[in-house]
């Protein structure tokens, strides 16, 4: 180890397959749901939670998001300097797997580079309108053509080769789909659910989606917080074996 450097381990233990470090997370009502009915953004995080998620992008410096959360949120993926001092521009990954999210996306205009796995089928009209707003905005994509199995990529292949790319830690902020993704594939080291105090009931997106499984899934509760903005923040490792 080069000397004056040190691993806090306890933050990032090290992870022996070849890939980045996992954390995935969301925020949900207090009855699982991350977003109202219809789809539609729903704010559930209040202040605290806010600072605690901008200051982990801060941290991973790389976010990936599925397709469905930039058409229904269209978020930045930035880190506010409202909740962090000085932050720095971080890496935004993007899972589209039919080349479905607008190239007007908001995501496209914020500093940094993005990353952008879609489908071999994918429209090249879609692929040229990208790279050339891109090219518009003097910003910074990569397009990524992944072989895909029934329309899903697979996710360990997609990790790998961000890992290749440079990316060693990276925070996964959902949606459902994404994350079931990832849950499902056991490609995680870290579950943080945020537990806003507000209900919204009816059959919108819940905490984890795709197929779901008739084998349960492990999980270690490792740690749980009453926050300050009135919520719940669940802190979950996996136990790599099923139940
Ligand atoms: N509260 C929160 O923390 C939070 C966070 C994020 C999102 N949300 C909510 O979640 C909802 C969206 O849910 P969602 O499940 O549609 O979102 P999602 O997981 O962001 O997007 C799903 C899409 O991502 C692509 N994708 C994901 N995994 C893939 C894989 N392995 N291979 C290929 N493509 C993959 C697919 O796109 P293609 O169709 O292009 O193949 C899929 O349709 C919205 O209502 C949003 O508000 C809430």
């Amino acid at each position: 180890m080069i000397k004056g450097l040190k691993v806090n381990t306890s933050v990032f233990p090290i992870v022996l397959m070849i890939r980045p470090y996992v954390h995935l997370n969301c925020a949900s009502t207090a009855d699982g749901k991350l977003s109202f009915a219809d789809g539609t953004r729903l704010r559930i995080s209040g202040e605290w939670d806010m600072r605690r998620v901008h200051t982990l992008r801060q941290r991973y410096g790389a976010i990936l998001v599925g397709a469905g959360t930039i058409i229904k949120d269209d978020p930045k993926l930035t880190v506010k300097g409202d909740y962090v001092h000085d932050p720095n521009p971080i890496t935004k990954v993007i899972l589209d797997g039919a080349g479905i999210v607008s190239p007007s996306s908001r995501f496209f205009r914020t500093p940094g580079p993005s990353v952008i796995f879609i489908g071999g089928e994918v429209d090249h009209m879609w692929t040229e309108e990208v790279l050339r707003m891109n090219e518009e905005m003097e910003g910074d994509i990569t397009i990524i053509p992944f072989h895909t199995k029934d329309g899903i990529f697979p996710l360990n292949e997609v990790v790998s080769k961000l890992h290749h790319m440079g990316v060693d830690r990276l925070l996964v902020e959902g949606g459902p789909t994404t994350l079931w993704g990832f849950l499902n594939k056991g490609l995680w080291d870290r579950f943080t659910v945020y537990f806003g105090p507000m209900l919204v009931g009816g059959r919108g997106p819940g905490i984890t989606g795709g197929m779901g499984t008739f084998d349960p899934l492990a999980i270690k509760l490792e740690n749980i917080m009453k926050t300050e903005d009135g919520g719940v923040l669940l802190d979950y490792l996996p136990m790599r074996i099923r139940p």
